[in-house]
Order: structure tokens, then C-alpha cells, then sequence
């Protein structure tokens, strides 16, 4: 009896509790909702009317008790000018400024109300907690579930949003943001980045003002190519490495993204994020979810600096497609042949790869197409048999060859796409993204297919598998996507009786689906994710994909400031870096350069001379010996190539006892001065005592740097160190190491 009322009130107890924390507006005048991670802190709070509002943006507040308070401490009169600080601001009711959502409802009315319903916070482990709150419309049964996945230690935050409805019909969504964050502070900078085809991931930092500037793509594929999903914004002044407080983010969406910065009139400022509603409202129906993508932030209150390494930390982590495994360095032949090869030139090409010591070789386009042979980019794609003339005895064939010369075969695909030449679109013109009353548009000479339509996504799936299938050694996969969406129209939609504004969105999400199939038939089997250079690479397609191809631009100068900027956001292990004969560059700078990520080669190395040679032996022989800490290390801008006549980068291993630090000449002014002054390290132990030496230096050229040279952490990072880069020194790279 005892027991029996023991576990009466004990269940009672766990109601009350549950009841407790599905608050409602019932039971208390305000709910505040803290969003709080190890060194931040975002509150929401309802209102008097029972909305979600932000009231504060900063560091964690220690006392429970005064976080209700907050609320209190700001005094704005929104009367006249809509609620700015909505924690996702409802469009057709209330709010007149830009809404993060926006939706027809069955019976075709405009309005929506949000008011907040309940929320509930759970620890997934001891660093990682995922709070919903339940948004619902006191009219339409539609809501809203605001989703923040936080991830104390590294400060990094998932926010995402569900949407879903009970109503008669489908609901047509017209804006539906992942987002909605509201910051109150004096100033903001915002970081974006531009680029073009090899110009990609170029930075631009300007202080918003008043309005709404906008970051936008509606290419629908290769969406990332002219604007990019990853921001910077900085509290209070311009955005530095080592102080102040910054966020770096990301929408992790492959498709049309679209981020809004506003200043409102308070002079606060509101981030709304999410797929872009351009030509893309969404039919939902009824009982069915909505996830959208998700913004991905990292925070910091010591500048760019942490703020990076906390993400990186967290990609490699609990992101990115064996994050902290390892990668395979590799020779492509791509510009050592484009599309001219067949068979006996290419096994040619597997001693060189074994000579100068990478694991793989990686055979580029031009492999596949019979009746419309792939010899150039106007035929072939889609008709992924391997042309027979070029390789006779299949790629089996290769794979066994290179099997025999001691390295692994990779192959690059581009699964996406069709040429009007190709035998795919003379049977499956249905397939084909294009307006059957237009002239067709191209790309590249080519097309996308359209993978909102599931046979479609099989075929995709089916270009892999049967890689696999017949080459079950087969080790590396380079896909690409080299076009946009042009004359978006989709057949299937149409005979669905879908709208047509559903294919940017469901094009995407048949993308994944395949990903999904073939991530679960295939689940370790590195991926390259390559867009016509740098067009893709973001962290929803990183949970499929080990590694991006940043930009076809491999000039080795342009390429410090290409890697810097996408460092900020990924970490090295996601870069892959090919040394090429682009630019003017020594062999030696460009090989210290592509280091600096995942190694690869797209050279001939027959052409190489003894002593290149030679060299490239030894810089991947040490490559393989500091590779580890480049891919899994912790990472330090040290000295900014934007900024300087030099630039430096570092990584150190976790433990401070090992470290490597690249130095690079990025001016050749003849006077110059930044070399003069030492680089001060960083990440070091300040107790520890370390060697310094130069590696990768050229055959026969000694290093100027003194030998045997070693100083305590503490020296190193507050006195610094000369790596003696100059105009006859352009590249210098350093190996650290304890010293007991
Ligand atoms: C794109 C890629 C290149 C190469 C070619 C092949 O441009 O970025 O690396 O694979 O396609 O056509």
C-alpha cells in the first residue's frame, strides 16, 4: 500500500513537473526562455498579450532569479511601428515590419497570429541541450516550433524552425524563416562575401545602417557561386581577430538562401535567415511538417579568432562526414590532361602518384559517353557508361592498375546534370529542368535534371551505386554541379498538380534524399563536393560530403585569401587544396600553400625536374607527419594577408606540444617592412619549452633560420619569432615541438 502510494505521488510529482515546464500563459504572467551556451546568453520572454519576444543578447546572467527582470530594462514605444523584437514575427495581423513568416491559410486568409503555447529543454549530453518552444495561432490550428540546439563548450548554436497545421487543406507558405534573432547594441559590421567563378569567398565588411541589406542567391543550384550563406557580424566595432564580440554564421541550405540584416528605428538590429522566398511558395499540407534549414552560429566574446575555432571544433565534432577521421591526399588529372586521355595515359599517371607519395589518384571528367563522347563540355553528361574508345577495358580496369602501383582510384562525377547531346535527354527530356515553350538556356553547355521528381532521384542514386556496385574498391568520389537554374520548370510538378514555386525547395530536398540513400549503402566512402570551383560547400551538404573543392582558382597567392576567408567559417580537414602550374609562384610556395588543408596535385610529374621532384617527395613525406595537426589542430590566424605584407597562419595539436606555422610573402613591394618585425604565435603553452625549425625548404638551399633554435612558449608568443620571410624567401614553413 505504502509503495503503491509512493509511486502515486511520485508519478503526480513527474505531471507537475512536465505541466511546469510546458508553462502556458495560465499559469504565470511572463515566461522567460534563456538560449544559454558555456559564454552566452540569448532571453526570450512573452509579453502581456502572450508573444515571443528577445529581450537580451550578451553574456550569461548568474542569477535565475533576475532573468525575468530584463525584460524591464529596455523602454521602447513600438505603437507606431510594429514589434521589432519578435521572436518570429507573424505577417497579415499585428506586425508591419518583415516578417519571418508569412502564409495563406487553406481558406485563402492572410493573417497569422503567433502566441506562445509551451517549451521544453532537453539535455541530449552533458554539452548539448535542444530547446522547442510551440508557437500557435489562437485561430488557425497552425503553429510553429522554434528549435535552438546549443552546444555549450564550443558557443555554437543550431536554430531551425517546424511548421505544420491541421487545417483543411494545404497551406501555401510564402515566407518561412529558419531565424529570426533581434540584438540590441550601438553598432553593428557586418562581414559578407562576394565572388564569381574564380573569385570566390571575396570579404567585404561595411557598418550597417539604417534599412535592410540583403545577402541573397536564387541560382537554385551551384546557389553559393556570387553570394555566400556565411556572414560576420560584430558587436560595436569592426570585427578583429582576438577581441571583441562576434558572430559567425551560416544557413546551412544548398539552395536559394536569403539573410536580411535590418537596423530597425531603435537602431537595434533583427537577422532574419532562411531559404529564399523568391518563387518558392510552398504548398503544405495538411499533418506534414516543414524543418526548415538551419542557421548555424558560432559566438565569441574574444574576436574571429575563438569564434572560428569553436566552430571548427564543433564541424569536425558533430557535423561534417567523418570530422575527425582522415583524408586521403591525392594527384588529379584534370589540368594535367582535361578531356584528352584514354586508358594507357592514365595508368601512365599512377607511378608518378605513388612516387611522390599521395594515396590516391582522382580520374576528372571526359571518362563516359559513347554515342555522344564526352570530349568536351557540350556532349556526354548524363550517359554515364565509360566511353569505350578511351577506356577500352572499363574502369575496373584502372582501379586494378592502380591498385597494382600501391595507390587508390577516385572518380569525378556530375550526377546532377545533362548535355542536350547525351542519349539521357534524347529518352528522358521530361527530366530535364527547362520550359517546354522556351528556348532552352545552358550553363556551361549543359542542364539541370530536375530531382524533385523521385525517379530522378533513383537515377542519381543509381549513378553511384552501380560505381560501387562494379568497383567495390573504388575509393573517392568527386561530384560536381557546374550550373544554375535556368527556365525553372518542373514536368513532374506539373503532372503531380503541384505548384511549380515547390522545385527550388523540393529540388534540394531530392538532392538530400539521394545523399541520404547513399550515405546509408555507402557510409564512410570519402565524397568531394565540387561546384565549377567553389559554388557549394556548406554544413548541410557537409554532413554528407568529407570534403569542398573551394574554387577552381589555384594561383597560390589568390588562393592565401581564398582559404583565409573560408577558414573563418570551416576547418582545414573540409578544404581540399591542389598544387597546379596556375601563376608564377615557385613549386615550393604552391606546395607550402595547398598544405595548408587537404593536399592534392593536379600536375604531370613527369615534367617535374629531379629537384621539383625531389622536393614535392619530401614536402609529402612531411606532410604526412604534420598533417594530423593542420586537420585536427586548433587554428590561428596570426598574421592577416588583407592587412599585412605577409601573412601567417598556425595550427597547434590539443595538447600544445606540437605546432606548424606558415608564413607567406604576399607582397613583393622591394622595401618592405612587415618582414622586418617578428610574428607572435599563439596557442602555444606559455610554459613549454619548443623547438623551432624550418621545413619544406628547397634541395640544396639551406634555411637562413638559426638551427637547433628553442624558447619557451611564453617567449614565442609574446616576443614572437621571424620566420625571415623576404623577396628571396617567399615561403616559410615552420614545424614546433616540445622540448623536454
Ligand atoms: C569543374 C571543376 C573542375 C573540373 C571540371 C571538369 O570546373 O571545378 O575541378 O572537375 O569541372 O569539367
Amino acid at each position: 500500500m505504502k509503495e503503491k502510494l509512493n509511486f502515486y505521488f511520485k508519478r503526480q510529482g513527474a505531471i507537475l513537473l512536465l505541466l511546469f515546464y510546458s508553462a502556458t500563459s495560465l499559469w504565470a504572467q511572463k515566461i522567460t526562455i534563456p538560449i544559454a551556451s558555456e559564454n552566452h546568453m540569448i532571453l526570450l520572454q512573452t509579453d502581456h498579450l502572450n508573444r515571443l519576444r528577445t529581450i537580451y543578447f550578451g553574456k550569461p546572467l548568474q542569477n535565475q532569479s533576475e532573468l525575468e527582470a530584463v525584460g524591464a530594462t529596455t523602454n521602447y514605444d513600438e505603437n507606431n511601428s510594429g514589434i521589432y523584437n519578435s521572436a518570429y514575427t507573424p505577417a497579415g495581423t499585428w506586425n508591419l515590419s518583415e516578417p519571418a513568416i508569412q502564409v495563406k491559410h487553406a481558406d485563402g486568409n492572410p493573417s497569422l497570429e503567433l502566441k506562445y503555447s509551451s517549451y521544453k529543454k532537453e539535455q541530449i549530453d552533458a554539452n548539448t541541450s535542444l530547446t522547442s518552444i510551440v508557437l500557435k495561432d489562437p485561430v488557425y490550428l497552425f503553429e510553429v516550433i522554434l528549435c535552438y540546439k546549443v552546444w555549450s563548450k564550443e558557443n555554437v548554436i543550431e536554430q531551425w524552425t517546424e511548421i505544420r497545421h491541421k487545417e483543411k487543406k494545404a497551406v501555401l507558405l510564402q515566407k518561412f524563416a529558419s531565424a529570426n534573432l533581434y540584438f540590441s547594441n550601438k553598432d553593428f559590421y557586418l562581414t559578407s562575401f562576394q565572388g564569381e567563378y574564380l573569385k570566390e569567398m571575396q570579404s567585404i565588411e561595411t557598418k550597417l545602417e539604417q534599412g535592410i541589406r540583403t545577402i541573397d542567391s536564387k541560382l537554385g543550384t551551384r546557389a553559393m557561386l556570387l553570394q555566400t550563406p556565411n556572414f560576420m557580424v560584430s558587436f560595436g566595432k569592426p570585427a578583429s581577430e582576438n577581441q571583441g564580440t562576434v558572430l559567425l554564421g551560416q544557413l546551412a541550405w544548398s539552395g536559394n538562401f536569403k539573410l536580411d540584416f535590418e537596423i530597425d528605428s531603435h537602431k537595434n538590429l533583427r537577422l532574419i535567415t532562411g531559404i529564399n522566398p523568391f518563387a518558392s511558395e510552398y504548398a503544405l499540407a495538411p499533418n506534414e511538417t516543414f524543418k526548415t534549414p538551419s542557421l548555424i552560429y558560432a559566438l565569441s566574446n574574444n574576436g574571429t579568432g575563438e569564434a572560428s575555432r569553436n566552430l571548427q571544433n564543433w564541424a569536425r565534432k558533430y557535423r561534417v562526414l567523418d570530422g575527425e577521421g582522415e583524408r586521403l591526399t591525392l594527384l588529379n588529372n584534370w589540368e594535367a590532361t582535361y578531356f584528352d586521355f584514354d586508358e594507357n595515359k592514365i595508368s601512365g599517371l599512377f607511378k608518378g602518384a605513388k612516387d611522390i607519395g599521395v594515396d590516391m589518384f582522382l580520374l576528372d571528367d571526359g571518362w563516359f559517353g559513347n554515342k555522344y563522347p564526352r570530349n568536351n563540355d557540350d556532349a556526354g553528361l548524363g550517359d554515364w557508361q565509360e566511353n569505350k574508345k578511351k577506356l577500352p577495358h572499363g574502369l575496373g580496369y584502372l582501379v586494378k592498375e592502380a591498385k597494382k602501383e600501391g595507390v587508390k582510384f577516385g572518380i569525378w562525377i556530375e550526377p546532377e546534370m545533362v548535355n542536350s547531346r547525351s542519349e539521357l535527354y534524347e529518352k528522358h527530356q521530361d527530366w530535364v529542368i527547362r520550359q517546354p515553350e522556351r528556348p532552352e538556356i545552358y550553363y556551361r553547355n549543359q542542364m539541370v535534371l530536375d530531382l524533385s521528381n523521385p525517379e530522378v532521384q533513383d537515377f542519381v542514386f543509381g549513378i553511384v551505386d552501380n560505381l560501387f556496385v562494379k568497383n567495390p574498391d573504388l575509393a573517392f568520389i568527386k561530384w560536381d554541379c557546374n550550373a544554375v537554374i535556368y527556365n525553372a520548370y518542373s514536368t513532374y510538378l506539373n503532372k503531380k498538380g503541384l505548384p511549380q514555386s515547390n522545385l527550388y525547395v523540393d529540388y534540394i530536398k531530392g538532392l538530400y534524399k539521394v545523399l541520404e540513400r547513399i550515405r546509408t549503402k555507402y557510409p564512410k566512402v570519402p565524397m568531394m563536393l565540387c561546384s565549377g570551383g567553389g559554388g557549394r560547400g556548406e554544413y548541410e551538404f557537409l554532413k554528407y560530403f568529407t570534403e569542398f573543392w573551394p574554387s577552381d582558382d589555384t594561383e597560390p597567392l589568390e588562393r592565401i585569401f581564398l582559404q583565409w576567408n573560408y577558414s573563418y567559417f570551416f576547418p582545414s580537414i573540409t578544404t581540399d587544396n591542389h598544387v597546379t602550374d596556375w601563376g608564377k609562384q615557385p613549386l615550393k610556395f604552391r606546395v607550402d600553400v595547398a598544405s595548408m588543408g587537404k593536399l592534392g596535385f593536379d600536375i604531370v610529374t613527369d615534367h617535374l625536374s629531379e629537384k621539383d621532384k625531389q622536393f614535392c617527395k619530401q614536402a609529402i613525406s612531411n606532410y604526412h607527419s604534420f598533417k594530423d595537426i593542420v586537420w585536427h589542430g586548433d587554428q590561428y590566424r596570426l598574421v592577416n594577408p588583407y592587412e599585412n605584407e605577409i601573412a601567417s597562419l598556425m595550427y597547434v595539436n590539443k595538447d600544445k606540444t606540437r605546432a606548424v606555422v606558415f608564413n607567406y610573402l604576399v607582397n613583393n613591394r622591394f622595401n618592405l617592412t612587415a618582414t622586418k618585425r617578428p610574428v607572435l604565435f599563439n596557442g602555444l603553452d606559455s610554459n613549454k619549452m619548443y623547438s623551432v625549425k624550418e621545413i619544406n625548404t628547397y634541395p640544396n638551399i639551406d634555411s637562413t633560420l638559426k638551427k637547433d633554435a628553442v624558447f619557451s612558449g611564453d617567449f614565442l608568443m609574446k616576443a614572437g619569432y621571424n620566420p625571415d620571410v623576404n623577396l628571396k624567401r617567399t615561403s616559410v614553413v615552420l614545424e614546433i615541438k616540445e622540448v623536454k
